[in-house]
């Protein structure tokens, strides 16, 4: 909780730090990194400092946690820490680098600021800063707990690899050594850590694309981003035979094997976790009321599409939408609708859970008509690929 003596210093100094906090995270990194270069081998995103978009997600969630400590004085915004929290635990972060972090932090802090850095704002903001390194370890000690093995990276063979959709390639990998396997929950995450040509190893999060149940498989798909450096490597480098590291499965979006109705919308390469969604309620025989709800430039961009089609056509109380922006040429029994996402006229089951998942802008979208629709907030979850920058916003 905060204490007495902090909060109105943080109320107070909100506004400043929050119009600061993006300059503040900048100068963060760059002091950090130059300091401790070794973070940026097989830790931090290089692609993500270069377009800002982990500063940004930083900056937000800083903002976000310390106004809802303004608000809420006895209670800690659970869904912010626990995003962060298994985002950490998937690249291994560890309790003793929240001192460095803290360190480089409040240098840039200081520094961004000169005098307006009293003892008494950096008093604090020093306590937003533990309250926040304290939960979030709290959280990560447990999630580290829950795996069948006490390993951050394991290595994993690539077994096959098969182009499925434009630009999307879907890599099966079996265990390359007799480390215990975490079975993963439908909707969950593996970070993959590969070495790059100039001998910086990079990791990503991709979401597992398959059955996740009863398996020992990892199975991601990936869109080939050409701008980036782990999936251009993953689709022109890596060959059958070749072992990566992954990580265990995390991720807290997930779905509940034996709940009521539930509603999947994604659009593009999104649809990932709600085609491992999908196989796993096939694999467990489940008749569970789930609408699917697709959303793609062209048909021949949907990555899955085999998959996600056969899925549907095995469960016994699944319907399918799909809504392409051109329809040209498009197969007919698909009954593609014209246009993005739209859910006006369409039933959506009620107390449904609501899975979202693609670009931000169509998860606003589909969110606000979802809300408009009478789908409680509380029963819509989304998953941002990349740095969340929804708080940022
Ligand atoms: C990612 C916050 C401490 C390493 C993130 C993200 C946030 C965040 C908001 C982005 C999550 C997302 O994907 O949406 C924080 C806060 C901390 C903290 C508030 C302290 C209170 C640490 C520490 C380390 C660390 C101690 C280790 C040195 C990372 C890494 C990523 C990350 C490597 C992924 C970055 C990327 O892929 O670009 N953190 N973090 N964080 N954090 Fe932290």
């Amino acid at each position: 909780m905060l204490s007495e003596t902090s909060r109105p210093v943080v109320q107070a100094t909100l506004p400043v730090i929050g119009e600061r906090i993006g300059e503040i995270t900048k100068k963060f990194y760059a002091g950090m990194f130059a300091a401790r270069p070794e973070l940026l081998d097989g830790m931090f995103s290089r692609a993500n400092q270069k377009n800002g978009a982990q500063q940004q997600a930083l900056a937000g969630s800083i903002a976000a946690f310390a106004s809802h400590l303004v608000e809420h004085p006895d209670s800690l915004p659970e869904s912010v820490l626990s995003r962060i929290a298994h985002k950490h635990t998937s690249l291994g972060i560890q309790p003793d680098q929240y001192q460095i972090v803290f360190d480089y932090l409040f240098a840039a802090i200081a520094e961004d600021l000169g005098d307006a850095a009293t003892d008494e704002v950096v008093a604090a903001w020093s306590e937003v800063y533990w309250l926040m390194a304290d939960a979030l370890v709290k959280i990560e000690k447990g999630l580290y707990a829950e795996q069948a093995n006490d390993r951050i990276y394991s290595p994993w063979k690539l077994t096959s690899k098969q182009s499925s959709g434009l630009d999307c390639m879907t890599f099966r990998f079996e265990p390359a050594d007799d480390t215990a396997v975490t079975v993963a929950k439908p909707g969950q995450f593996v970070s993959i850590r590969v070495p790059l040509a100039d001998g910086l190893r990079q990791c990503r999060q991709y979401s597992l694309s398959d059955n996740v149940e009863s398996t020992t498989e990892r199975v991601l798909t990936t869109k080939l981003d050409e701008g980036g450096e782990v999936s251009p490597f993953m689709h022109r480098n890596l060959e059958v035979g070749d072992v990566v590291e992954l990580s265990n499965p995390y991720g807290d979006i997930t779905l509940d094997m034996d709940g009521g109705p539930i509603v999947i919308a994604t659009a593009g390469i999104g649809c990932t976790p709600s085609a491992s969604a999908l196989q796993s309620l096939v694999s467990t025989g489940s008749d569970r009321q789930v609408l699917v709800l697709h959303a793609e430039a062209v048909e021949s961009n949907w990555a899955l599409k085999d998959q996600m089609l056969a899925a549907v056509e095995q469960l016994p109380n699944v319907e399918m939408r799909l809504w392409l922006e051109d329809t040209t040429g498009t197969t007919e029994s698909l009954q593609a609708a014209e246009g993005f996402m739209n859910l006006s006229g369409i039933e959506l089951p009620e107390d449904a859970r609501m899975y979202l998942c693609g670009p931000l802008p169509f998860m606003r979208a589909v969110r606000s008509q979802a809300i408009a629709a009478g789908v409680a907030p509380t029963n819509i979850h989304y998953e941002v690929f990349g740095p969340d920058l929804w708080l940022a916003a």
